[in-house]
């Protein structure tokens, strides 16, 4: 037989007796069996291959520490699921578009803070320049075109204080050079040129006032039809392919109104 050493023969017989106050212990069992007949020995051994299972083991210190720490709740999984899909998109937003140049919206972005939003607002909410968030900018100008002009002129090059311009049948009726406040809006043909013109004005009418347009493949806008809005010197088009301009800054086909050259609203 197997010889059982001292100390845990001893260890067992202190648990015993500090949980029951003492049932025969593994060392009497040992001799019993040793001497005794067999069913002596397993009806003693019974309690005693019982008694350790109801000892309930010390829990080890790195256990108890995983119980009590923090368990992350199950709401924030899909959270923490989507994070690297988020991470991907963010850095991808972050990126210029993959010609290596900022997009037509970055560019219109990055020219409105630095040329418009001085009197217009941070966001278009408006200031000492009309007020661009909530379809204003679109109301005025349902045809894009007509927009590009009043920006590339400003309200003097317009024609005199009280000159109309836009959509005649604007909601709340058409809009008047000087009408706003009696400040003009400067004209922008000395600082911009009309690449960067079509981009400014695209971010105001699209991401600011929530006008629909239409792009091609490399994500810049085109007219309605599809037709690009600008020539290989970057100059501004109309769909046949002819200057937008005249060289006094006057459109060279007439805004539509109602049926917008420009794009879809
Ligand atoms: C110095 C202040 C000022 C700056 C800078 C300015 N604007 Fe204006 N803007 C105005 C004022 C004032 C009006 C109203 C003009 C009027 O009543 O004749 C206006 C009107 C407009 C309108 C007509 C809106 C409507 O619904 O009638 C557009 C479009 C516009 N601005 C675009 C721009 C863009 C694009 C820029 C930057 C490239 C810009 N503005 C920079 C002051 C400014």
């Amino acid at each position: 037989m197997t010889e059982v050493p001292e100390h845990l023969l001893k260890r067992s017989k202190d648990r015993r007796t500090s949980l029951d106050g003492g049932s025969p212990d593994a060392a009497e069992v040992a001799s019993a069996a040793e001497s005794a007949p067999i069913e002596k020995a397993t009806a003693a051994a019974a309690p005693a291959a019982v008694a350790p299972a109801a000892t309930p083991e010390p829990v080890p210190p790195y256990v108890e520490a995983a119980l009590k720490r923090k368990k992350i709740p199950y709401w924030a999984m899909p959270v923490l699921a989507f994070l690297p899909l988020w991470a991907v998109i963010y850095i991808g937003g972050l990126s210029p578009s993959s010609n290596g140049e900022p997009s037509q919206l970055a560019t219109g972005q990055a020219i409105f803070s630095a040329n418009c939003a001085g009197c217009h607002g941070a966001g278009g909410g408006g200031g000492v320049g009309r007020v661009m968030t909530d379809g204003n900018l679109v109301a005025t100008f349902p045809d894009i075109i007509g927009q590009l002009q009043f920006v590339w002129l400003g309200s003097n090059g317009t024609g005199p204080a009280g000159t109309p311009y836009g959509d005649p049948a604007r909601e709340g009726g058409q809009h008047k050079t000087l009408s706003y406040n009696g400040n003009p809006m400067p004209n922008f043909n000395k600082t911009l040129n009309q690449t960067q013109l079509l981009a400014v004005i695209r971010y105001e009418w699209e991401t600011l006032s929530g006008g629909k347009t239409t792009a091609d493949a490399k994500g810049n806008i085109t007219y309605a039809d599809g037709k690009p809005m600008l020539d290989a010197a970057g100059e501004l088009i109309t769909p046949d392919g002819k200057l937008l301009f005249d060289p006094a800054g006057q459109l060279t086909i007439q805004p539509n109104w109602k049926t917008p050259v420009g794009s879809k609203s």
